[in-house]
């Protein structure tokens, strides 16, 4: 019982959550990185904003940084942001930002949030199958399972290789969501990531994949 809570709560976690422009000098490297990602909203609006039959077009640069690419948007949803032209720019920017330690602060929760927020790119767009993502899958089975107390088998056991991808996705986050997740593996047994080639933007950041490709990430077993 306590694990599914827990489960719930972690995927909440990145909700809302957003770089902003609070982030605090750390190095000539991620203020280039930071610049990058306010030039490609900025050139982005100058190319393709204007007003279209009365209406503002925005950019897909200003889209994708407007929205949560890990709420619910159903496979369909998921597909049209993960063919948006600005995707792959954003991602790798954020993955080199994590790759230069930028999401630094006082604040153990705001910094995990804020690194969550950056690999979130790494994991929207993950599929398990061809139109069929991660994200629309957890959310559903989760969703499905209500208050179950059977987290291996309602949750994790059907949503497969999904759970590995989400849990190095994780690893960016808390020490205790990273043990949260550790146990829960544990506990229910689970083994590979998705494939990648099923996600075409996930990328090395400091040894983790959240697909099975490069070097294989070992999380030690709380
Ligand atoms: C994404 O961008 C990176 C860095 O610019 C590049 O190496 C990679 O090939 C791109 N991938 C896709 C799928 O466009
Ligand atoms: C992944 O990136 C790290 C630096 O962050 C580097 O030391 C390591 O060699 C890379 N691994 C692979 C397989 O590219
Ligand atoms: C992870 O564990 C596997 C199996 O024990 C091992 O072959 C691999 O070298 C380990 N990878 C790292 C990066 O430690």
């Amino acid at each position: 019982m306590r694990c599914v809570f827990f489960f719930l709560r972690l995927l909440m976690l990145v909700h809302g959550q957003y770089i902003g422009n609070g982030l605090r000098y750390v190095s000539d490297t991620c203020e280039a990185l930071k610049e990058a990602l306010d030039i490609m909203a900025i050139n982005g609006d100058q190319l393709v904003n204007g007003i279209v039959g009365g209406q503002v077009v925005e950019s897909d640069c200003t889209k994708l940084r407007k929205i949560n690419v890990m709420d619910y948007h159903g496979d369909d949803g998921q597909d049209a942001i993960c063919v948006n032209s600005c995707y792959n720019a954003t991602a790798s920017t954020f993955a080199q930002m994590i790759n230069n330690d930028c999401f630094q602060g006082n604040d153990d929760y705001e910094v995990a949030n804020q690194r969550l927020y950056a690999a979130s790119f790494q994991f929207a767009c993950q599929r398990y199958a061809s139109s069929k993502y991660c994200v629309t899958l957890i959310a559903q089975k989760v969703s499905d399972a209500g208050t179950s107390s059977d987290i291996c088998g309602k949750i994790i056991d059907e949503i497969d290789c999904c759970f590995e991808s989400y849990r190095r996705y994780m690893s960016f986050g808390t020490q205790a969501s990273i043990a949260q997740l550790n146990y829960i593996q544990k506990k229910c047994g689970v083994g590979s990531p998705c494939s990648c080639g099923y996600n075409a933007f996930a990328t090395n950041i400091s040894n983790v994949y959240i697909c099975s490709s490069g070097i294989i990430y070992n999380i030690s077993i709380c």
